[in-house]
């Protein structure tokens, strides 16, 4: 931590985890991922989805400088003043340019305490559930404190069939939240917890999100494939539980490992930042939706990739769009480069130019390479 109290030195190896509570016992927070197992380079160089973005934009946003190692061996720092153009590919696409060997991240004093509901509702009232979600996704009813979380996923003591877990999270205690809730209550969920005055670094135990949960288990075959949308569909949702619900029946080891996510971040700080000033190209869209499908027999991989495509086929065509934006950290490996860098053709320019700057022998093509 900085003596200033406004920054803090990261390297590489530390995990969301060790940042979220090495930050928390010096009074601070910023943006992390959610999932605490997670390396947090990765996640700041692609982008960085959290809670909360909606205060203080992307992970990647936090970044004020960084140190790299570039492919012919100098160690540089890239910044506002210095080297621009590589600090500007960095922050959306820094995977590509060379070795981050340090950065100076942006950190926050820590404030309010949280509140959450989770409901779980049966299939079908899945129309019901997203039709009222898109209520409020819309920017006008979307505050930068919620976070609007969905998943299909199995939990065998409720259903036979695979359920809709809802997580309203939010920045603040339960009396605020509480409108956002009662309109759900009245569809009739299964079941439904509540909690209150949550301090930031307890959310992740509430959401299954810590060290210990079965996202962070290791020696899995993961697939995802990602897709950023503006807003719910109901009849695409459908198609995509009838597939989630069909293979997790087929296979039912990956009913642990398994989930479609549907995830509704507040973007306000995210928007905050203007679309042209960093790498990462798809800012405005409030919704991030992902398979993740977990599964150890090599056996079935042919089927449940199958699967794991029809579900974002399911996702694009419903989209009213038929161009795919993709988060490159979810990347599936299928999509093109402008699907997970931005359509607008200065992007690729400009970035098919750095890469030829920065890493000429393409030294550095271990993750969504540009060529
Ligand atoms: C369990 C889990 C939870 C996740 N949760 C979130 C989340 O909440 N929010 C979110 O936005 N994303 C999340 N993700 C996706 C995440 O952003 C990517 O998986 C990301 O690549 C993880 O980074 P890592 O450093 O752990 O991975 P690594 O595999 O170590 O790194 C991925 C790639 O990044 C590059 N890289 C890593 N370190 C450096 C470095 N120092 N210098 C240069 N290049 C480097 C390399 O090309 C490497 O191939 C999650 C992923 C998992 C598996
Ligand atoms: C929702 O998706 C279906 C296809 O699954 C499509 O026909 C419909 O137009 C979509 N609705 C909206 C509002 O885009």
């Amino acid at each position: 931590m900085d003596d200033s109290g406004e920054f803090a030195e990261l390297q590489p190896g530390l995990t969301n985890g060790e940042l979220v509570r090495g930050l928390w016992e010096q009074g601070k927070q910023t943006t992390t991922g959610i999932c605490l197992c997670a390396g947090i380079m990765g996640i700041m160089l692609g982008g960085g989805h959290g809670y909360m973005q909606g205060r203080y934009g992307l992970v990647t946003d936090q970044i004020l400088e960084a140190r790299v190692v570039l492919a012919d061996g100098s160690w540089v720092t890239a910044s506002p003043r210095e080297n621009t153009d590589l600090f500007w590919a960095l922050r959306g696409a820094g995977h590509n340019f060379g070795i981050i060997t340090g950065v100076k991240f942006k950190v926050y004093d820590r404030l309010e305490e949280w509140s959450e509901v989770q409901m779980i509702f049966s299939e079908d009232k899945l129309e019901a559930v997203f039709q009222l979600s898109n209520d409020y996704i819309e920017e006008a009813n979307h505050p930068p404190e919620l976070t609007v979380w969905h998943l299909l996923a199995r939990m065998d003591d409720l259903s036979d069939d695979a359920v809709v877990v809802m997580s309203l999270i939010y920045r603040g205690r339960f009396n605020d939240l509480e409108p956002y809730v009662a309109p759900f209550r009245d569809i009739g969920p299964l079941a439904e917890q509540q909690h209150d005055g949550v301090p930031f670094v307890d959310l992740f135990d509430i959401n299954v999100l810590t060290e210990a949960s079965t996202t962070c288990d290791r020696g899995l075959y993961r697939h995802l494939a990602p897709t950023y949308l503006r807003q719910y569909n109901s009849t695409s949702l459908r198609k995509v539980y009838d597939i989630f619900n069909g293979i997790t029946a087929k296979y039912p080891e990956m009913g642990t490992h398994s989930t479609f996510m549907i995830e509704g971040y507040p973007i306000q700080g995210v928007t905050s930042i203007h679309p042209e000033d960093t790498a990462a190209p798809f800012r405005d869209y409030p919704l991030l939706l992902s398979p993740q499908l977990g599964y150890t027999n090599p056996a079935h991989s042919n089927d449940i990739l199958a699967a794991n495509k029809d579900m974002r086929r399911a996702i694009v065509e419903g989209s009213g769009s038929e161009q795919l934006n993709a988060y490159v950290n979810y990347a599936s490996g299928d999509e093109s480069l402008p699907e997970l860098y931005g359509h607008e053709p200065w992007r690729m320019r400009k970035l098919r130019e750095l890469k030829r700057k920065y890493d000429p022998t393409g030294k550095f093509n271990f993750y969504m390479p540009i060529s």
